[in-house]
């Protein structure tokens, strides 16, 4: 059986969340493409030409997800994502993982319109900047980052421009996406609503 769900959005959407839960819910195998740009983003700050770390990317480079969750690596994910060459280099892998068999939920920006344009179901996750600033902002202080909601706001706000101006496979919905925002909806309320679309689809 293959069945995926691909969920884009911009940063700190809730779409991690969202894609846990789905792939939980119906047994499918989840994928974080974010750490994979991360982890490009982390071998570049450590002195790597984003390419060279793009082709020689490896699972030990996604082994410490947690110590890719910082702003800075977040900031470099999103410089090395502009590059072509990078992307491409990433693109197999994230094609073949959307088709595997028995299900899939891959979240990042172009997973509906550029890895997989034939998922069987598209969602856009999106909420205000404020809210999605406020959600990183608990993170990273729960996670022991010592910042502020300013910060956290002039951050995500530089990275969504980044994503959604670049050339290449730039951060938009895919035309036959339904688009949840969940500016005010619980993780409850968002996860039933991306259940539901996954159900539907599934009954047609
Ligand atoms: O968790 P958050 O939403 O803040 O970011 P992420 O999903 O971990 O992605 C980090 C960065 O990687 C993004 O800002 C994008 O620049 C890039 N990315 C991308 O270009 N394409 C993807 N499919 C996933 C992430």
């Amino acid at each position: 059986m293959r069945f995926t769900v691909a969920i884009d959005g911009p940063a700190a959407a809730g779409k991690g969340t969202i894609g846990r839960a789905v792939a939980a819910r119906f047994g499918f195998a989840h994928l974080d493409t974010g750490l994979l740009y991360r982890a490009v983003g982390r071998r570049m700050l450590d002195g790597e030409p984003p390419i060279t770390a793009a082709v020689a990317l490896t699972p030990e480079d996604l082994s410490d997800p947690d110590a890719l969750r910082t702003a800075e690596v977040a900031e470099a994910a999103s410089k090395v994502a502009v590059i072509p060459e990078v992307r491409a280099a990433l693109l197999d892998f994230q094609r073949a993982f959307a088709r595997r068999a028995g299900g899939a939920v891959l979240d990042g920006r172009d997973i509906g319109t550029v890895i997989c344009p034939e998922a069987e179901v598209k969602l856009f996750v999106t909420a205000s900047a404020e809210v999605r600033a406020a959600r990183r902002l608990k993170e990273l202080l729960a996670a022991g980052f010592e910042t502020d909601l300013g910060t956290v706001l002039a951050d995500v706000l530089a990275r969504d421009a980044r994503d959604a101006e670049r050339a290449t496979a730039p951060m938009v919905a895919a035309g036959d996406a339904l688009t949840l925002d969940t500016s005010e909806m619980s993780v409850e309320e968002a996860v039933a609503a991306a259940v539901a679309a996954v159900e539907s689809r599934q009954g047609a």
